[in-house]
């Protein structure tokens, strides 16, 4: 690689943008750590007329990719669009062509990761994507250098800041004795106005990004394949400010969690849920916009990540560390990735978990079945609190399988007369 780094940037929105800025500000700093300068050449975008939070000079703004890959003075490719699509064809191109791709996209990494990185392997380039999980922590940095050398047993994680930000926004509103029945989507609301949702919040709300970045977690700390499919998936729209309520009145906090872990029998199994927490547990302490990843390893026992999830300079920063690091190391190992090897995964069903049930009845007797299920099941009841429209009692389960609680549940949820939210326990 000479002095001087070419780099094409596809997208300049917020990833873009925070990239474009941190070039600029901490140029000096980039030279002393790499010895190399680095020369935006193309930043391509969709819409040329569109205003930039960041100026970049007409000659070097595009529509056209093509130029881009085509201009021999490009070495790194940074795809900052998001999207599968031109996403994926257009990170292969440059790979194709011998560019070394940084990509902050969980989406194609997670669908598309195993083909991808087989590509820069035969193509002896890099392709780096640490800012695609969890924004600016360097979680899959130090799975793959200074914590390399542990086998790692457990991760658990908060890695979508828009979900966190409802969750903590619904606790905050009943906290403060707001309605519970429509926290839910208050707390969405606010997160659209402040800009933390998209105006259609499905692949946040209901899981997905959590999905993609769960696949990619697990497999860079188990070093196991793990199909986007394999991963069980939950998201957050059935919960109720009465859930944030009786957490509280429980001392939990209430999170959608990433929890991928080798089970006894090698199988790995990875998830994606709400689930209640103890209040002492180092994620509970990951607030708002934040993203955190406590992770268990035979060597360094336990060890916690924790900050900004998102946003144009937080994500910039993953971006920038992986620039950084293939102007110092711009060949691969030769060596196959071995993130890619096969194995098994496990579903959810055959997990044993404890459970929390909040369920309402119209009147005592159509609650009492219920209750008496939950006894002989051994499950802590707390005291009923009677609502104006019926009863309403929390209960937590010693541990069961999963696919037995399931099995339960649908026979419960078949009485019309009863509601029953059920909620996982972090063990
Ligand atoms: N935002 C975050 O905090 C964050 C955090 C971690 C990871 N990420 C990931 O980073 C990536 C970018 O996210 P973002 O929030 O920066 O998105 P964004 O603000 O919507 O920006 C997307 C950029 O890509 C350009 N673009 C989109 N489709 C294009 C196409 N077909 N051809 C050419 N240009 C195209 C857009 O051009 P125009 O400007 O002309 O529309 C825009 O500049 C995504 O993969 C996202 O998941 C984002």
């Amino acid at each position: 690689m000479s002095k001087t780094v070419g780099l094409a940037l596809l997208g300049a929105g917020t990833v873009g943008g925070g990239v474009l800025t941190l070039l600029q500000e901490n140029a000096d700093l980039l030279y002393a750590q790499t010895g190399k300068r680095f020369v935006v050449r193309h930043v391509v975008v969709r819409d040329l007329s569109k205003p930039r939070t960041i100026p970049i000079p007409p000659r070097v703004l595009t529509t056209d990719a093509q130029r881009a890959f085509a201009d021999p003075k490009v070495s790194v490719v940074l795809e900052l669009m998001g999207g599968l699509e031109p996403a994926r064809s257009y990170i292969r191109e440059a790979l194709q062509r011998g560019k070394h791709v940084i990509t902050a996209n969980k989406l194609v990494m997670a669908v598309a990761g195993e083909e991808l990185i087989r590509l820069a392997q035969q193509q002896r380039v890099r392709l780096l994507y640490e800012a695609s999980v969890a924004g600016s922590l360097p979680i899959l940095t130090a799975l793959q250098g200074a914590l390399a050398g542990n086998r790692i047993t457990r991760v658990v994680g908060i890695v979508n800041s828009t979900t966190n930000f409802i969750l903590r926004e619904m606790e905050r509103a009943v906290e403060a004795n707001e309605p519970a029945e429509t926290a839910y989507a208050n707390a969405l609301r606010k997160a659209q106005e402040l800009g933390y949702a998209e105006a259609d919040p499905t692949s946040d709300v209901e899981g997905y990004d959590a999905q993609y970045k769960t696949a990619i977690l697990a497999r860079l700390a188990f070093l196991q394949y793990v199909p986007v499919e394999s991963v069980y998936r939950e998201g957050i729209t059935h919960l109720s400010g009465r859930d944030l309520l009786w957490a509280a009145r429980l001392q939990m906090g209430l999170k959608l969690l990433s929890i991928t872990e080798r089970l006894p029998d090698g199988r790995l199994c990875a998830r994606v849920h709400p689930t209640l927490i103890p209040r002492e547990h180092p994620l509970y302490a990951v607030r708002g916009a934040f993203s955190g990843v406590w992770l268990q390893g035979n060597g360094f026992q336990e060890m916690f990540f924790h900050g900004f999830g998102a946003g144009a300079r937080a994500t910039a920063s993953a971006v920038i560390g992986d620039l950084i690091e293939i102007a110092r190391h711009p060949r691969p190992l030769k060596l196959e990735d071995p993130s890619l090897r096969a194995g098994e995964t496990a579903p959810i069903d055959v997990l044993t978990m404890r459970y929390y049930l909040r369920f309402r009845a119209p009147d005592e007797a159509s609650a009492q079945p219920l209750r008496n299920t939950l006894t002989s099941l051994g499950a802590k009841l707390y005291p009923p609190e009677v609502l104006p429209d019926g009863i309403e009692q929390v209960a937590l389960t010693p541990p069961l399988l999963e696919s037995d609680l399931q099995r339960q549940l649908a026979e419960w949820r078949r009485h019309t007369a009863l509601t029953v939210q059920c909620i996982r326990l972090l063990e």
